[in-house]
């Protein structure tokens, strides 16, 4: 089969589409023919080794979406050729609250991942996919959907009609923030620092849109418009510090992410205003159920392109150039 395998540190420039064995399968483990699979910063940050203990060479990529080619023998409930989508987050552990960190993992290193023909995947990681959505649309939800299903509700517990700041709606996961937000009838609040992606981002429903480039003073322009419940970041640096200026006394600030390093913030505002800062990372099985189920009644991941296997590399340029909204999607058939 063919699968797209890291053989270098130093960027996606060092990926190579090679020829390899199908993986074989544990009795409970289901082989999955991939034919969609869509690209997460994750993949960007390992191509530039800033993950530990990378062993290459290695097959990247965390979400997936194809057909069941082969069944272990203890797996009873799906069938040769049930359509699926593949939970990537391996490993989760038995407390809904948090993961287990010692055994957690994430598919696509060190488990070989889903930019191949076949991914060797543990059953319970294999969904059905919901039957509204094309194979490029259910690729395009699992870790990024997942992230911000439990950042939004898990932990974030955000209700109708509260108002959600998105800061960088660009990213990949922002962009489903706004999707559960807008479905349960929050009011959202989009940053980013491309004009364009804002304008995308009013089109799927956002109320209120800023450039955070061009108007670097948002926290004095959101306090005099609206107060803010809950913000949802993963930029960290001087973002999460204006954050603490930006929410509401009592409000909540989900953090998944650091693409801006590390936040040095001012104590005084956390205190006094009684500001919860949370962090999650993936989400737990219930998450990933609850969250399909979502697009089991009719939701819609947004897809910013879909590129041939073979033009991974500008897939790969496109994402480190932050020119998407939305999923870049990898098409393996
Ligand atoms: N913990 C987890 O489970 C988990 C899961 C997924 C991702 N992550 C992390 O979350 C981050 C984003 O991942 P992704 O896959 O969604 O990446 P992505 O699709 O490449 O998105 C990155 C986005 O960050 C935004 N950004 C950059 N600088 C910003 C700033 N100063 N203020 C606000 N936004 C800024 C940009 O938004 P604009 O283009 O709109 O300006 C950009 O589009 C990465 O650090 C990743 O490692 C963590």
């Amino acid at each position: 089969m063919r699968a797209l395998r890291l053989h270098e540190i130093g960027g996606p420039q060092h990926l190579r589409i090679d020829e390899v064995a199908v993986p074989p399968i544990t009795e409970s483990e289901a082989l999955v023919r991939i034919r969609a699979a869509a690209l997460n910063h994750r993949d960007l940050f390992i191509t530039q080794g800033l993950y530990p203990k990378i062993a290459l060479p290695v097959t990247l990529g965390s979400d997936g979406a194809g057909e069941v080619a082969r069944l272990g023998a203890l797996v009873a409930d799906l069938a040769v050729g049930d359509e699926v989508v593949i939970d990537p987050m391996l490993e989760w552990g038995d407390n809904p609250r948090v993961w287990d960190a010692a055994e957690a993992t994430i598919l696509g290193m060190p488990h070989a991942g889903t930019f191949a023909e076949y991914a060797a995947v543990p059953i319970d990681n294999v969904y059905r996919k919901p039957p509204p959505l094309s194979m490029d649309e259910a690729a395009a939800i699992p870790l990024a959907g997942l992230t911000a299903y439990r950042a939004v509700f898990t932990r974030g517990a955000l209700q109708p009609g509260e108002t959600v700041l998105i800061t960088g709606v660009g990213g990949g996961v922002q962009t489903f923030v706004l999707l559960f937000a807008k479905h349960i009838g929050a009011q959202a609040i989009v940053t980013s620092s491309s004009d364009e992606k804002l304008k995308r981002a009013r089109a799927l429903g956002a109320d209120l849109a800023i450039n955070y480039a061009t108007n670097p003073d948002w926290p004095k322009l959101l306090r005099a418009t609206a107060p803010i419940d809950l913000i949802v970041d993963s930029s960290g640096g001087e973002t999460l510090r204006k954050s603490l200026d930006a929410i509401r006394p009592g409000g909540r600030i989900v953090v998944y992410g650091g693409t801006n390093g590390d936040a040095t913030i001012k104590m005084f505002p956390l205190f006094w205003k009684h500001v919860a800062i949370l962090g999650t990372s993936m989400g737990s099985p219930q998450d990933f159920a609850a969250m399909l189920e979502l697009f089991n009644q009719g939701l819609r991941p947004a897809v910013d392109r879909v590129f041939a296997f073979g033009d991974a590399p500008a897939a790969f340029d496109r994402l480190a150039a932050a020119h998407q909204f939305g999923k870049v999607v990898l098409r393996v058939d």
